[in-house]
């Protein structure tokens, strides 16, 4: 699914539309450049699932744990920090990618081998100042 050129204003509805088309897949990656829009997405995302607390960026907690009122717990990762495998393993990642809960994951590609064989990857693409383009791929 593709995703073409949605500005901030639209980002609520491009949450909504790979919730109601993916919500059945529970480990969502999300890659993309610096500042092209993976924690902006995720805050809408969660907002939609009915988080109820603030959701600020994970960068230096690795894993920020919200309760929602729509469904269980979501789990939001930004491995950017990261230095290697085994940092991930003590953190427990592997309980939360197969606790049945929602992940959401920046920057995954460290953790790519732990993932499991059934996520959604997403790509988001700077296309000007205030727009972006995305492609959701279940894997
Ligand atoms: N259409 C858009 N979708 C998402 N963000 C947008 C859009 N247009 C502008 N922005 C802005 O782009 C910035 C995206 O920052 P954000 O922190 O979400 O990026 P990120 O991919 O999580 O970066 P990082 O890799 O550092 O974690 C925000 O300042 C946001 O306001
Ligand atoms: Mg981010």
């Amino acid at each position: 699914m593709t995703i073409p050129n949605y500005n901030e204003e639209e980002l609520q509805e491009v949450a909504r539309k790979l919730i109601s088309n993916f919500s059945a897949i529970k480990v969502w990656c999300l890659q993309g450049e610096m500042g092209s829009g993976k924690t902006t997405l995720c805050k809408k995302i969660g907002s939609e699932l009915g988080v109820i607390d603030d959701m600020s960026s994970p960068t230096f907690s690795i894993v920020n744990e919200y309760g929602t009122t729509k469904e269980e717990d979501i789990y939001h990762f930004d491995f950017y920090r990261l230095k290697n495998l085994e940092e991930a393993l003590d953190i427990g990642v592997e309980d939360y990618f197969y606790s049945g809960n929602r992940c959401l994951i920046e920057w995954p590609d460290i953790i790519e081998s732990l993932l499991p064989a059934n996520y959604l990857q997403i790509n988001i693409k700077l296309v000007g100042d205030n727009t972006r383009s995305l492609t959701a791929k279940p894997k």
